[in-house]
């Protein structure tokens, strides 16, 4: 076994006995049940651990990863965890969080072929074609780069509330917001982008769905 992976489980025997001397119920009353009041959509990059960064405890943040945190609405994966999230735990709010510095944006900016992987960074790249005016506008590549991790992550918040599901919950009076930040890496600190939305009146037309 590698070190690596010896100490992955010792690490483990660690935390529980840290946990136990704290507080001897501590899984017992958390095997019970969850109640928690957000759901994070962020990128599967290792420097980006959502509960970490936020200091959340279990308990408190129900998690779904991908590559460049997207919300693609025919993906199953996705859709079933904001179901779940929005359906049966009734979170509060749903945030999409991007980074500084993602693969796949970068990946998504240029031409190489990486593998099947390709397939998952299109939708990528259809956030640039929608914005790319503006972003081949940008002369500094680290600039372009930083704007399209911002932009991309309004359109994925944009794409939540253009689902069957968060619109459904809104109409109901279902007390749901959807928020959109960008997390440093350099910095360690997240930017609020501003894009906090709690009803589908600020969707172009065609995508307010009507449920009578
Ligand atoms: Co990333």
């Amino acid at each position: 076994m590698s070190d690596f992976y010896k100490k992955i489980l010792d690490n483990n025997k660690k935390w529980v006995e840290d946990q136990l001397n704290n507080d001897p119920e501590y899984f017992k009353d958390l095997a019970k049940s969850q109640t928690p009041p957000l759901l994070w959509i962020g990128c599967s990059d290792s420097r980006v651990p959502a509960n970490e960064i936020i200091g959340a405890k279990p308990g408190e943040v129900f998690v779904h990863r991908n590559i460049a945190n997207m919300v693609v609405h025919s993906d199953m994966n996705m859709l079933s965890v904001l179901d779940y999230a929005v359906n049966v735990l009734k979170v509060k709010h749903v945030l999409v969080c991007g980074h500084y510095g993602c693969g796949g944006i970068k990946a998504a900016m240029g031409n190489a072929s990486i593998g099947i992987i390709d397939n998952w960074i299109r939708h990528i790249k259809d956030v640039y074609r929608l914005h790319h005016l503006y972003l081949d506008s940008i002369v500094d590549e680290t600039e372009r780069f930083n704007k399209f991790v911002e932009i991309n992550v309004k359109e994925q918040v944009y794409d939540l509330a253009k689902t069957s599901i968060v619109q459904s919950a809104w109409r109901s009076g279902q007390e749901l917001t959807i928020h959109g930040w960008v997390y440093g890496l350099n910095s360690g600190f997240v930017t609020d982008l501003g894009v906090n939305f709690s009803s589908n009146k600020d969707l172009t037309g065609v995508y307010q769905l009507n449920f009578e």
